[in-house]
């Protein structure tokens, strides 16, 4: 391979651009496979949500103590069909990092393709996902419909481990439901097939996200695998996070609607894992946080788009606040951004 790419262009640039490639990737498996994780203190994970993990809330999780955080779900499909939406999904910027953009499809070439088309954004990992209970995702097949098809789920595994030189992950559910089971079935699937992750989310598909995440079958997974495991499920404070932890033995743990409206939880986990104390945020450092989000999200998406998707956001941080239904109410009605702002700068957090 060196002497190829010598032999296409200047010696010495590109020896060093293959010394920097490799040691790119050798940081990307390190912490994925958690090389480093000597103390034992689990990763944080801030998990995939379509429609709410975009840049802009990434970066807020990051910087309040997530340590990987995932991007929506992007259709293989929709990339092998050169849609420029699904490339934007998966598009990073340095600020972001450490990202895994995740992918979900059912038809291993495509797969394949949409995997090696998004390590061009330079993720840390490429995730398959296999737990998304929406019927138009698991209705064709995709998502948490591999739970019930193991042999296409290696097939699909082992395709985009074999397209890639970057770590892939695999997130499953417990099982397609009680009757069926078989997370640690899939895990040693995707184990066999060359992940070098394993995320479970302990509740079944058709359990959808009602009921408890079940910690059992977690530490299942965990007991039987050799590569890391990551526990997700119900994870909302630093309480849960440690029962999350005793209960399974995990090695990393991935918080999803805990962190809607309050990515400053990340910061009280990972106090309370550090075995720190916790500085719970004041409320205008909340604002602050929310005024950043929409400017990073006016950025990102222009101010129209912006100022609808933020709203849903907003809901969730006032959320038990007192006025909360009109603070909502007359974010729904404003229509820009100086508006929203004199709106954000009022909420009166307790
Ligand atoms: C709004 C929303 C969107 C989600 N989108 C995705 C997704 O794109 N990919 C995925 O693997 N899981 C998705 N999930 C599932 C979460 O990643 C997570 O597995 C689930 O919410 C359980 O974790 P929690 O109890 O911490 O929320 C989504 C969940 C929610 C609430």
């Amino acid at each position: 391979m060196i002497i190829l790419i010598i032999t296409t262009g200047s010696k010495f640039i590109l020896i060093k651009k293959i010394k920097n490639i490799s040691i790119a990737s050798q940081y990307k498996w390190s912490l994925i496979r958690m090389d480093f994780k000597k103390d034992k203190t689990p990763i944080l994970y801030m998990a995939p949500m379509a429609g709410v993990t975009d840049r802009a809330f990434r970066r807020l999780c990051l910087e309040c103590g997530a340590k990987i955080v995932v991007t929506e779900m992007v259709s293989a499909k929709a990339v092998q069909y050169g849609d420029k939406k699904s490339y934007e999904l998966g598009k990073l910027f340095e600020s972001d990092q450490p990202a895994i953009i995740q992918i979900f499809g059912s038809d291993p070439i495509a797969m394949a393709f949409a995997a090696k088309e998004m390590t061009a954004f330079n993720p840390i990992a490429i995730d398959i996902n296999m737990g998304c209970p929406v019927p138009k995702v698991s209705g064709s097949g995709d998502g948490a419909s591999l739970m019930k098809n193991p042999r296409l789920a290696g097939e699909i595994i082992n395709a985009v481990v074999s397209a890639i030189d970057v770590p892939v992950t695999v997130k499953i559910r417990s099982g397609w439901d009680s009757k069926n089971i078989n997370a640690v079935e899939i895990a040693l699937i995707a184990e066999a097939n060359g992940a070098a992750v394993v995320t479970v989310h302990g509740r079944t598909k058709v359990q959808g996200y009602e009921g408890y995440a079940d910690r059992n079958v977690i530490k299942e997974v965990k007991q039987t695998l050799k590569i890391p495991v990551i526990a997700n499920g119900d994870i909302v404070d630093g309480a849960s996070a440690i029962d999350m932890l005793e209960k399974t033995d995990c090695d990393g743990l991935m918080v999803g609607r805990g962190a809607l409206g309050s990515p400053w939880v990340f910061t009280e986990i990972k106090a309370v894992l550090e075995n720190k104390p916790y500085i719970p945020y004041s409320p205008g450092q909340k604002r602050e946080m929310i005024l950043r989000q929409l400017d990073m999200m006016v950025i990102d998406k222009g101010e129209q788009l912006a100022l609808l998707e933020i709203r849903k956001h907003i809901a969730w941080y006032i959320k038990g606040i007192p006025n909360a239904a009109s603070i909502r109410a007359s974010v729904f009605l404003t229509h820009t951004k100086e508006k929203l702002i004199e709106i954000i700068k009022n909420i009166d957090f307790l």
